[in-house]
């Protein structure tokens, strides 16, 4: 495990306003889609979602594996304020969440009482133009040229919802230049409450996992017709499949775009099982990988 430390400047938290659009913003204006084709330095950012327990993190996991060896170098964001488990999957300890860098829930709420935030608008929490290495070192945790963060934990017993964690999140994503990043990917918490909080908006793709269930198949279908709302292309992985599953899936899930079969991996479950890292060879993923690729040019 390699983990490298950004450089610290906490100073930079809580710079000035200013009435940029995000380069998300902007892409979406100036082509009608949020897919802008042919530009090869743009980053990619992609929003990971799906049923509870689908394999959403595992997926995240193995793609950002999978798009660094292909030379990529990624920011995978942990936007799931319930579970910890991505870490570990990838060999990492968890980092401090950025919330908790920012002093908590009332520390966040005091430093924007006064900003009258907007759901995309700039925040005057971070300087214009934010990039990484502006955050606070420990916030990070790497892998190589792996960066990882956590957005916010529920630490605390009736400590309240987790919307200021999908308002800091619009927030920095508003504010953040990805230079350096080629893919970012998000890792959401189970369930479309994400879509509610319009954590979409900062992505230009969605993934829904779909794992061989009922439940599954009727949440990749409300990810679709949500996402569609939000104009967004969609994806759908297959996940935990044998051939009988597939074959079933496929059907129950005509017309959408699946872009990836996900065998079920006994070596992936019994290490989850174990707190143990990932075995990160999965080469299912590739056609996933390919599809992300085609998308970005
Ligand atoms: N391809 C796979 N083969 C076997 N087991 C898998 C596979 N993908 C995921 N799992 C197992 O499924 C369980 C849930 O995986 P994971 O935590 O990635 O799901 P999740 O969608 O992120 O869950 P949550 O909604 O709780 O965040 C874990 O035990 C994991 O090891
Ligand atoms: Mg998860």
């Amino acid at each position: 495990m390699i983990t490298r430390h950004l450089h610290v400047d906490r100073n930079k938290l809580g710079g000035e306003a200013a009435n940029l659009i995000s380069p998300s913003e902007m892409q979406r204006s100036q082509t009608g889609s949020k897919i802008l084709k042919g530009d090869f330095h743009k980053t990619m950012k992609i929003l990971i979602c799906g049923k509870g327990g689908s394999g959403k993190s595992t997926v995240a996991a193995l793609l950002a594996s999978a798009m660094h060896k292909r030379g990529k170098r990624i920011f995978l964001v942990d936007a799931d304020e319930s579970n910890i488990g991505l870490y570990r999957m990838l060999g990492l300890d968890m980092p401090v969440p950025l919330m908790d860098s920012l002093g908590g829930k009332k520390g966040f709420r005091d430093k924007t009482k006064t900003t009258g935030i907007t759901l995309d608008g700039p925040s005057q929490l971070f300087p214009i133009d934010l990039k990484l290495d502006g955050l606070p070192d420990d916030c990070i945790a790497s892998l190589d040229r792996i960066q990882v963060m956590s957005i916010g934990k529920i630490h605390h017993f009736g400590e309240g919802c987790a919307c200021p964690m999908g308002k800091l999140f619009r927030m920095l994503f508003s504010s953040l230049r990805f230079e350096k990043q080629d893919l970012v990917i998000v890792d959401t918490a189970a369930g479309v409450e994400h879509f509610g909080r319009s954590l979409d908006g900062q992505c230009e793709h969605v993934l829904c996992i779909v794992d061989p269930s009922y439940e599954s198949i009727m949440m990749a279908k409300r990810v679709e017709t949500l996402a569609r709302e939000a104009k967004l292309p969609v994806s759908v992985i297959l996940n935990k499949i044998t051939p009988e599953v597939d074959e079933a899936l496929t059907i129950a899930l005509e017309g959408v775009t699946i872009i990836g079969r996900l065998p079920d991996n006994r070596s992936i479950f019994l290490n989850n099982l174990k707190g143990k890292s990932l075995d990160l060879e999965m080469p299912e993923i590739e056609s996933v990988c390919d599809a992300i690729e085609h998308a970005w040019i």
